[in-house]
């Protein structure tokens, strides 16, 4: 069965990546270039540039960017999903600008130095689930589907939802479901939890969805009581902002001067780290403001803020995905990098990690 995946932000963001004049809501305005300058910056990435996809997806983007992008232009796509790899390949038989790796955008670094490729002109990164992946019972990231409890977005590697569950502790089911779910009551839910599997393993997502309601106390309004655990699960199953915290730091050090960052976040743990990012990285000498250094000896910004986007009030309509939808726009200046760009991406606990499974223990995901 096919399904389809409506993009989201879908002009915003190709425009992000190619136009000159791109500007969202708190760009900072002061180029190191001038109109005409940026105007042929631009025109060179559109002809020549060389762009990666980290969510390939179903598509959406990536084919919105190859339509503007000019016959000597490349971009890399990844996807962690074997269904879009699948549909990625049968595009890049089509079209000899696209390579596919099917892998997590972390390896971003690695991946491109593989095949050649040390600097970019632009990275897009549409985060989260697709639709396919949501519509498809059998994958088991919906609680309104009955489903196996999988939720993994590469279902060819590492512990599905139903594995770790079955034997982490209350401890750091609680963390994750506090940490990565924002739920008030996770330590009622982790408790749930493991008295249920005490008499018969969680197997399916409304067996799961069923126990997490049980313990949940009060509704938040037209807000289904398993929403926060399922999103909790699922970003820790799939090591989503782990991902995204190398993968920041992997576009700083692989961006031309010039070069776009564009990243499109569905809740507020993973803006909140791309917001984080870009502040820091558009004004590092925040963080040398108190030693006794001369204006010329204060480190530079490595990138200008081109601010944010949200949907508008017509593709919310179409699109009920695109209301939670924050796009963030950065580019990257001549500054060169001086250090690891992993300084400039906020500092991250894992939750659910005991000190047996930080030493790499089987039990975490990968
Ligand atoms: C919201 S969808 C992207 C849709 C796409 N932009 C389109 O228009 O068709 C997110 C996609 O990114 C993939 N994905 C999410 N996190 C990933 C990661 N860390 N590495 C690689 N792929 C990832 C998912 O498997 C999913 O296919």
């Amino acid at each position: 069965m096919e399904f389809e995946h409506r993009p989201v932000l879908l002009a915003p963001t190709v425009d992000a990546l190619l136009q000159a004049d791109f500007g969202g809501k708190g760009a900072t305005r002061s180029s190191q270039l001038d109109d005409a300058q940026a105007e042929a910056h631009a025109h060179a990435r559109i002809q020549r540039g060389v762009f990666v996809d980290g969510t390939f997806g179903r598509v959406g983007h990536s084919r919105e960017l190859l339509s503007r992008l000019g016959p000597e232009a490349r971009l890399v796509v990844f996807d962690k999903d074997p269904q879009a790899i699948a549909v990625a390949t049968e595009l890049a038989a089509r079209d000899q600008r696209v390579t596919v790796v099917h892998d997590g955008f972390a390896t971003m670094r690695e991946a491109l130095a593989g095949h050649g490729i040390e600097h970019i002109d632009g990275v897009m990164l549409d985060l989260g689930v697709s639709s396919p992946q949501l519509d498809d019972a059998e994958r088991g990231f919906s609680f309104m589907r009955e489903g196996p409890l999988d939720m993994r977005m590469d279902t060819t590697r590492g512990p599905t939802v139903a594995d770790w569950l079955a034997d982490a502790s209350v401890d750091e089911m609680r963390e994750v479901i506090a940490d990565y779910g924002e739920e008030r009551f996770a330590f009622q839910v982790a408790k749930a939890i493991a008295a249920r599997r005490a008499t018969r393993p969680l197997r399916t997502t409304l067996e799961l969805a069923e126990c997490v309601a049980s313990a949940v106390r009060t509704r938040e309004k037209g807000q289904h009581p398993a929403t926060r655990t399922f999103q909790a699960l699922r970003i820790y199953i799939n090591r989503e902002l782990e991902e995204l915290a190398r993968a920041l730091a992997s576009a700083l050090e692989l961006l031309a001067p010039g070069g776009r960052l564009a990243v499109i976040s569905f809740h507020s743990l993973e803006d909140r780290m791309v917001k984080q990012c870009i502040a820091a990285a558009a004004r590092p000498a925040v963080a040398h403001a108190r030693l006794p250094l001369r204006e010329s000896e204060l480190p530079q910004p490595l990138v200008r803020s081109l601010g944010r986007v949200l949907a508008t009030d017509d593709e919310i309509a179409g699109n009920a995905r695109s209301r939670s939808a924050v796009l963030r726009v950065a580019e990257r200046t001549t500054t060169p990098l001086g250090s690891d760009g992993a300084a400039f991406v906020p500092a991250m606990r894992v939750p659910g990690e005991t000190p047996a499974t930080k030493r790499g223990s089987k039990r975490r995901p990968r």
